[in-house]
């Protein structure tokens, strides 16, 4: 499976973020962008208005850590998502929520927090275009990867889920590694591309 690299906006400089997105456009794969709310997550970080700002040829891979996403996964399509993700934890209506996601015509995926156990999204599974492992308290950029969570890729892929399984934190150049060893072909990583002297390499070295 070919190894996607999904750089997350949320380590890039906000008040040149297009610049910066712009160094990384011609090598990555889709663009990682963190949308939090400061309720669902300790930290606010950017909405739709800001995402709708955002030019790359790329497809956005917007991940909501947000409460109630559903409100807001129309904003967001609207401002041009790609994908949308969201997390089982927000979510009273799973389901709802990744028909609505798919009604707009955009893909979907469902985030899970390092205590939601897969399978808490049995249920929704077939309908997926991603599961985003999070492989960090969600929040912040910069936390140190939890390798424990390496089995929930495994358990993804021995139930047979075929679509992108993405890890979203601490992910680097050596901790890519076991994780795409464990069956996930999509990597989200923050600090270790933007926060890296050369880009490409940075990229490059996650693909395994
Ligand atoms: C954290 C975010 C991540 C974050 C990862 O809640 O979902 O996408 O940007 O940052 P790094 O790669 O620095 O751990
Ligand atoms: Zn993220």
């Amino acid at each position: 499976m070919k190894i996607k690299v999904a750089p997350s906006i949320l380590s890039a400089d906000f008040g040149r973020l297009n610049e910066d997105i712009a160094t990384v456009d011609e090598y990555a794969d889709m663009i990682h962008v963190d949308v939090m709310d400061g309720h669902f997550v300790p930290n606010i970080t950017i909405g739709a208005p800001v995402v709708k700002c955002i030019k790359s040829k790329l497809p956005l891979d917007v991940h909501l850590m947000i409460e109630n996403p559903g409100d807001f996964v129309k904003d967001f399509v609207d401002a041009g998502a790609s994908r949308i993700v969201v997390h089982a934890e927000a979510c009273s209506d799973l389901a709802g929520v990744v028909r609505q996601v798919k009604d707009l015509g955009v893909e979907v995926g469902v985030a899970i927090k390092p205590g939601t156990a897969v399978a808490e999204i049995h249920d929704v599974l077939n309908e997926l275009d991603e599961v985003l492992v999070m492989t960090v308290e969600p929040g912040f950029g910069g936390q140190d990867f939890m390798e424990n969570m390496v089995p929930k890729i495994r358990e993804l892929r021995e139930l047979g889920f075929a679509g992108d399984i993405a890890v979203d934190g601490g992910i680097n150049g050596e901790t890519c590694k076991v994780c795409i060893s464990a069956g996930a072909n999509m990597m989200c990583a923050g600090s270790y591309i933007f926060k890296s002297q050369d880009k490409v390499e940075a990229i490059e070295s996650l693909r395994g």
